[in-house]
């Protein structure tokens, strides 16, 4: 069986004024009426195919966290708790380490708190098939075909050739968020996929490479473990130790530079819900193509997505905008130009 490893201590920035550091995206109910870390959660609930999951996440978030697990009866999820984040190559390191201690043959299931994937059984099958390469020591991606040359991914080039296991091809290169020309080309090439995020990885293999790629993250990760504490139902890593740790995400760390990934094209409406118009395209569009949430009145309005929470929007003769109102900030930007909310963020935190 496979260990779930739900990494949730991201803070999506673009998905402000909603997401804010005290509650990101992933503990919110955004695409439905569960929060995504939830719909994550029970995407892995098979126990036929996965043990309990481990989640790694902030520290300042364990209570929200418990309480979302308790809502879903589940009571053996392990939660490890960073004192910071240091990006994904330390929570994977973590993870990894945590596995290999319970079974030095484990695999993981690296996901993220923040997809939505339509179709579970589609990941789940995808999964099963992809297990004799993971066993063999390589790292498996989950390749998703894109639809935009959007920059904010990792892009796989895959080989024509089949590994010995049917459905998953050798990869040729891994470049993760190419510039915007560079992904135009990725994309028309037609032989690229997008990285999904999810990866299934040999616990003890995946420590070796983080040994020659990553060996700073590596020490800091197993110190921080070694010295954690046991706590209520958290697992608390050691903070001086974690806090020497490079914050590098695992993408740049490992992927683009291992031999050993592999990639299982899958098709199972995963989308990143990374932002204001993802969640406006698999929305529910009326007839004028808006999606309307919350208090929110609209009149001859198209394209848009627009949620009140907290105070009525009022919107007239707009089109494609992305409105966004919470008791303190009122979001408005152009549908195309909400990939920079998280410019705004930052301005925002300088000016404090
Ligand atoms: N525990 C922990 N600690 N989790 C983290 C940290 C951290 O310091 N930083 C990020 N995460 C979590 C996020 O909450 C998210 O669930 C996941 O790790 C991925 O991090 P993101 O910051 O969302 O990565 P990204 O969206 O820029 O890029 C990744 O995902 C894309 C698909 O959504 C890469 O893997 C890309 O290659 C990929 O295409
Ligand atoms: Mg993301």
């Amino acid at each position: 069986r496979i260990t779930p490893v739900i990494l949730s201590g991201g803070t999506g920035t673009r998905l402000w004024p909603l997401s804010r550091e005290a509650f990101p995206k992933q503990l919110l109910p955004l695409a439905g009426e569960r929060s995504m870390l939830q719909e994550t959660v029970l995407r892995v609930a098979d126990r036929a195919l996965f043990n309990a999951p481990v989640i790694i996440a902030n520290v300042e978030h364990r209570f929200v966290i418990a309480e979302q697990l308790r809502a879903l009866g589940l009571t053996d999820a392990t939660i490890v708790l960073e004192p910071e984040g240091r990006n994904t190559t330390a929570a994977a390191a973590v993870a990894a380490l945590l596995e290999a201690r319970r079974d030095p043959q484990g695999l993981v299931l690296l996901l993220a708190a923040d997809h939505v994937v339509q179709d579970a059984e589609a990941l789940s099958a995808s999964v099963r098939n992809s297990l004799p390469a993971a066993q063999a020591g390589r790292f498996v991606l989950f390749g998703i075909q894109p639809t935009s040359p959007a920059t904010g991914y990792g892009y796989i080039q895959r080989s024509d050739t089949q590994t010995e296991v049917p459905g998953v091809f050798s990869v040729q290169r891994f470049v993760e968020k190419p510039d915007a020309s560079t992904a135009v080309t990725y994309v028309e090439s037609g032989d690229y996929l997008w990285n999904s995020g999810i990866f299934l990885l040999p616990a003890s293999p995946f420590l070796k490479e983080l040994e020659r790629l990553a060996p700073d993250v590596l020490s800091a990760a197993t110190e921080s473990l070694d010295k954690a504490r046991e706590d209520l139902d958290f697992i608390r890593l050691d903070e001086g130790s974690f806090a020497r740790s490079p914050s590098i995400a695992v993408d740049y760390a490992v992927m683009e530079k291992t031999d050993l990934a592999v990639v299982t094209p899958t098709d199972c409406g995963w989308t990143d819900v990374g932002s204001w118009s993802a969640l406006w395209a698999i929305g529910k569009q009326d007839v004028s193509g808006n999606v309307l949430v919350g208090d929110v009145v609209a009149e001859d309005v198209s394209g848009s997505y627009l949620r009140g929470e907290g105070q009525l929007i009022a919107a007239l003769g707009v089109e494609d905008l992305v409105v966004i109102a919470t008791p303190d900030v009122v979001l408005v930007t152009r549908k195309d130009r909400d990939q920079d909310v998280k410019k705004l963020v930052e301005i925002l935190r300088k000016d404090g």
